[in-house]
């Protein structure tokens, strides 16, 4: 059952998509509400061995207590298991324990969630101004996960070639670069579906154009790939660069889109293309009139996008600049950089939107920008035929429904293989399915180890991605030595495709999270409930990712009788393991991962890339007798229940 229940004044963010009856604040349950000085405080008391799971993107464990919560999107690329504050903010947890609830805080703002951190005994959640909260009861902690899953709607499907394995670099400047790049894998044998294009393909950073010196004909560039099977995803950012000529930004100006500042002008803010304006997307009027920009691209034969920048990150503002004195650059250097040291700021009380015709301070609203960019996007590119690939950096709950996200830039580091491990739950339960980390690590660089126990990981999240920043060493697979690992690892996503699609498809259609702690499936198991580094991947499967350097051996625990598949370059072995503890071993070109008991899965044959996927050479594996397979033409807008096939040994 959900309830809601309002403090302060309602802002309408859209995240839930149904009915739900308000009751009146007095029937709140669990939470005593305190108002401080601007600010809403609930506090709950806590029980011996209560559990805390979601909160989305948010770095750290999986069980959430113990530790403050900063949800204010953030543009700071260094993450480590003890930050605060991430590209997104989703504000919903559920409280395993003797009670059990959901608790979704719908607030645009900063949001803090004091986890039992100062006080061992005391949830603390701190909100400003307003905030609708929605309160769900229910038997189970799963049964709530999936309950709030059907109250924020179903979330969006790409494509199946997004499935397939990406390419990314920041710094791909022209079309040799990119054609180079897919020579490499395809040489290598390494699978692959698709090539990312950052900033470098626009000309002088501004959205919508293309850089006519480094990719003459870009709609020909496009076909051209297809035809070999490849799939380009050029990148969008949110700031417009500010520039008397080019039209995006005329026409933002003349029709007065753009965010304003204190003054009634339209508020300047550098990133990539040095000042910039930035798109009101509160406002339904721009996110269409932004979205329809996509068109340029869309025309040239393209279908997936990511879109940047959108917390919306601020390198400086012009009075930064004259406070601080500083020396730049109008347009940065061939390399993207600026010189922003010491300057880097938000500054996110300098500038207004108009949100529902009221003047807003953008600080009240901050964590919804990237969301409402993702809609901008999304309401376009849904009024294609076909399907389209979308993923966005900055999030709120909801985005999903038009896109999916990437956890940001990470850094080449074991921490940072860990964090993304107890993301990819947190944030399937707050809706997000379709989601990814920069695979090897985007600063600093990466070592063939930590990349291929990254890419293991990737095998199992939806979005996999090997991203790295222009100031990083190369990651390109193919680039290291003894590539028969890299062709295994990556090969495994594509034997293991179908399975991976149809459970993404079918958590989709069922409003339930393709990966999940074991807690939410084995409550009552007392060890499975803390496990923090073992998952649950769809219905069947469950993973241990390696996930320390130099480790090839590993402890699991099983919460029931399981098949163990050892995989190793396009080969499988099957061994029956019975509940408890066990140690794994695998070699970096290796996967280990387990099949639950009475349960199968389909697994196919190596190939080099979506198009390839052969589902007549479909197997399955696990003592199962049948799986339920979910099937369609990888584009069609038609997905229903109707395209699951049941297969049987
Ligand atoms: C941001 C993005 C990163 C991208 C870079 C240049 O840092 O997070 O992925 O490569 O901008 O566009």
């Amino acid at each position: 059952m959900v309830k809601k229940y309002k403090f302060g004044k309602h802002f309408n963010t859209d995240a839930v998509v149904v009915d739900i009856k308000e009751d009146v604040a007095e029937n709140l349950p669990y939470f005593r509400v305190l108002n401080v000085e601007n600010e809403i405080v609930f506090k709950g008391l806590l029980s011996e061995g209560d559990r805390v799971y979601g909160l989305g993107e948010n770095s750290g464990r999986l069980n959430r207590i113990g530790k403050i919560y900063i949800n204010y999107n953030t543009d700071n690329s260094f993450h480590s298991l003890n930050s605060k504050s991430m590209y997104g903010s989703h504000n919903f947890f559920v409280l395993d324990g003797k009670t059990k609830y959901g608790f979704f805080f719908d607030s645009p703002g900063r949001v803090v969630f004091d986890m039992a951190r100062t006080n061992r005994a005391v949830i603390d959640v701190s909100v400003q101004n307003a905030v609708t909260l929605y309160v769900l009861t229910g038997d189970t902690v799963y049964g709530i996960v999936k309950e709030f899953l059907q109250i924020i709607g179903k979330s969006f499907v790409p494509p199946l070639w997004a499935f397939g394995f990406m390419q990314s670099r920041w710094g791909y400047k022209n079309e040799r670069d990119i054609r180079e790049v897919v020579e490499g894998y395809k040489k290598a044998g390494i699978p692959i579906d698709s090539v990312c294009m950052d900033i470098d393909y626009m000309d002088r950073y501004m959205d919508f154009t293309v850089n006519k010196k480094r990719f003459p004909d870009l709609a020909g560039f496009v076909h051209d790939m297809k035809a070999q099977g490849i799939k380009l995803v050029p990148i969008i950012d949110a700031g417009v660069k500010a520039k008397k000529g080019y039209s995006v930004d005329d026409e933002g100006i003349k029709l007065g889109y753009f965010c304003l500042d204190k003054n009634g002008k339209p508020f300047e803010g550098a990133v990539w293309p040095g000042f910039a304006h930035f798109p009101d997307f509160l406002r339904p009027e721009v996110r269409k009139w932004f979205g329809e920009k996509f068109k340029f691209l869309t025309d040239m034969g393209l279908d997936g996008f990511w879109i940047d920048m959108n917390e919306p990150s601020i390198f400086f503002t012009r009075d930064d600049l004259k406070k601080f004195m500083y020396k730049f650059n109008k347009i940065p250097g061939e390399d993207g950089r600026y010189e922003t040291k010491g300057v880097r700021t938000s500054n996110y009380k300098g500038f207004y939107h108009n949100a529902d015709g009221i003047n807003t301070v953008h600080h009240d609203v901050h964590n919804m920008y990237g969301y409402e960019m993702a809609r901008s996007a999304g309401e376009y590119l849904n009024t294609l035929p076909q399907r389209y690939l979308l993923f966005s950096r900055s999030s709120y709950i909801g985005s999903h429904r038009y896109g999916g996200i990437w956890t940001g830039d990470n850094a080449s580091n074991w921490e940072n293989l860990e964090i993304f491990l107890k993301q990819l739950p947190s944030l399937n339960m707050c809706g997000l399915q379709y989601v990814g980390s920069d695979i090897g690590g985007f600063s600093l660089n990466t070592t063939r180890e930590l990349l291929l126990r990254w890419l293991a990981l990737g095998v199992f999240t939806p979005l996999m991605r090997n991203h790295a920043a222009n100031t990083a060493k190369h990651q390109e697979c193919y680039l290291f030595e003894n590539l028969e690992d890299f062709r295994s690892v990556i090969g495994l996503r594509y034997m293991l495709l179908p399975y991976i699609y149809s459970e993404y498809v079918k958590a989709v259609l069922s409003g339930e999270p393709l990966v999940k702690p074991l807690a939410f499936m084995y409550s009552d198991d007392k060890i499975a409930v803390k496990c923090e580094d073992e998952l649950m991947f769809g219905n069947e499967v469950i993973i241990a990712p390696f996930y320390k350097k130099g480790e090839k051996t590993r402890k699991v625990y099983l919460p029931e009788d399981m098949l163990q598949i050892d995989y190793a370059y396009g080969k499988l072995s099957e061994t029956k393991v019975s509940k408890g503890e066990h140690l794994i071993t695998a070699d970096v070109g290796e996967v280990v991962f387990f099949i639950r008991d009475k349960k199968c899965i389909p697994i196919g044959v190596f190939c080099r890339n979506t198009e390839e996927l052969d589902y007549d050479k479909l197997k399955l594996f696990g003592n199962g007798k049948e799986y339920k397979l979910y099937k369609d033409d990888g584009y069609t807008k038609n997905i229903s229940k109707k395209n699951i096939v049941i297969m049987k040994k």
